[in-house]
């Protein structure tokens, strides 16, 4: 069973008593009480509890307006609230919180929400650690299939790589597949060059010595030297500093580097992936990244298309994720449900899609997902999806045949014009149409630019 961290705030202390009770059976979570709403934000920053019972009323503050700050430190927080103020308890549902007690409640309320919270930690973990055995690039897509197919090539050679394409995307699976074809004998090792700022990248690439700065108390061994004979995936590499390129440009010349604060040179054989999900031909021309380093870094180029542009993957990567996170039998999708997924745009991508079967796993009992609960567990789908369609414009069903002919001429012609930037020359050579007929029928249909965007 998993440790369960639970934090009761309430200075009540028959009710902090309660949770003694419950503790006794469940002898390896932990239980920590406070009284009033600064030290329960105290603890909680520190701790970090799975669960937080919350009173509404604490002696120096209302529970409530310290929820937003709490939801950063806790995964769940319940509301106590007092008979009287079930109104307000059920206004803070809409903050996000997962549920409320009702005082007086009894023992066994609290023990069946710490069981369910378990159960679903048990299940994130048991997820946590089928996701770290799953290395595969799925997809059905041609670019896909060929980056597949070159990833042992590219893993043969030790030639840079750059790899790019929007968040989640697969980029990190990429550089890991590469890394896991190869022969290297060393380490895979990664540096996320969003997540720092300057000093620290450097200091995390490179190592320092002691004394080097303040706060420098020992010798730290940098990212370069830790991949010695390895693989260095410095992901997002689009947001580092001209600066520190520079930097990182010596060690992809001479492959020699040193330590802040030293001044031996050290020599090492890293082979460097990089990655990002910015456009860096862009960057090269607002000269935010340097030119020398691009090219050093993008001697094999990777480009991951978006999942918006392979929609047929949904469907196979929604099934991988169910077969890869619990038995492929436990629940299945109606055919309007995976309708729905399949019309929306995954702006995060893959992780976005990965993330809605996580929580599907997680929320849902059904063994069927129709739409009404796939609109329910996640409904960023049904905003995103209304939005799109009020700018719709109502496709109005042909009643006779020539009416149909003429919407398939209308669809036929539209699309063409389209692919060929509404030049109708160059349309009308494309489709084999003289240019006056082709003319003719778009004043028949009304056909300009703007009624396609
Ligand atoms: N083709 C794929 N087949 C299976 N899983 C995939 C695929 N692409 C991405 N994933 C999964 O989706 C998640 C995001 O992938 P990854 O971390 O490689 O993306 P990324 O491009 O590095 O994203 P970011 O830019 O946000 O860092 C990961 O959990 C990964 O396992
Ligand atoms: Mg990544």
């Amino acid at each position: 069973m998993v440790k369960v961290k639970i934090l009761v705030a309430d200075d009540l202390e028959s009710i902090r008593n309660v949770f003694d009770i419950i503790l006794k059976r469940n002898k390896q979570d932990v239980l920590f009480k406070t009284k009033n709403a600064q030290e329960t934000l105290e603890v909680a920053k520190k701790e970090q509890p799975n669960i937080v019972f919350l009173d509404i009323k604490l002696p120096d503050k209302d529970g409530t307006e310290i929820i937003p700050e709490l939801k950063n430190y806790a995964d769940h927080i319940i509301v106590i609230t007092g008979h009287a103020s079930v109104q307000n308890a059920v206004n803070t549902l809409k903050m996000g919180i997962y549920d409320y007690l009702e005082k007086p409640f009894e023992a066994q309320k609290i023990e069946l929400i710490i069981k369910n919270i378990r159960n679903e930690m048990e299940l994130l973990k048991k997820i946590g650690q089928l996701e770290e055995e799953s290395l595969e690039l799925i997809g059905d897509n041609p670019k896909i299939e060929k980056i597949r197919l070159n990833i042992p090539k590219i893993a043969q050679s030790d030639a840079t790589v750059l790899i790019q394409g929007e968040n989640g995307t697969g980029k990190e699976i990429v550089a890991r597949l590469i890394y896991k074809y190869s022969k290297t004998k060393g380490p895979f090792i990664v540096l996320n060059c969003a997540a720092l700022p300057d000093n620290l990248i450097e200091s995390e690439l490179f190592g320092y010595k002691k004394g080097a700065f303040t706060g420098a108390d020992h010798d730290k061994i940098g990212k370069l030297e830790r991949a010695d004979n390895g693989v260095l995936f410095l992901d997002e590499i689009g947001d580092m500093s001209v600066n520190t390129q520079a930097k990182l440009l010596r060690v992809l010349q001479f492959k020699t580097f040193s330590p802040l604060g030293g001044n031996e040179e050290k020599r090492v054989n890293v082979r460097f992936i990089t990655a990002t999900n910015k456009d860096l031909k862009k960057e090269l021309h607002m000269e935010n990244f340097r030119q020398d380093l691009f090219y050093r870094i993008n001697e094999i180029p990777v480009f991951l298309p978006p999942l918006r542009e392979r929609k047929k993957d949904i469907l196979k990567l929604l099934h991988y994720f169910k077969r890869t996170f619990y038995n492929e039998n436990l629940f299945s999708f109606s055919r309007d449900a995976e309708e729905t997924l399949i019309q929306y745009d995954f702006p995060g991508n893959i992780r976005e899609l990965k993330n809605f079967i996580k929580r599907l796993i997680a929320i849902s009992n059904a063994k069927t997902i129709d739409n009404e609960i796939l609109l329910e567990i996640i409904p960023e789908i049904k905003d995103k999806n209304t939005l799109e369609k009020k700018d719709e414009i109502p496709k109005i069903r042909p009643v006779n045949y020539s009416e149909f002919m003429d919407t398939m001429e209308r669809d036929f012609l539209t699309e063409a014009l389209d692919k060929n930037d509404w030049n109708i020359s160059k349309t009308a050579i494309a489709i084999k149409m003289q240019r006056s007929n082709l003319y003719k029928k778009m004043k028949k249909y009304n056909l300009t630019k703007n009624d396609t965007n």
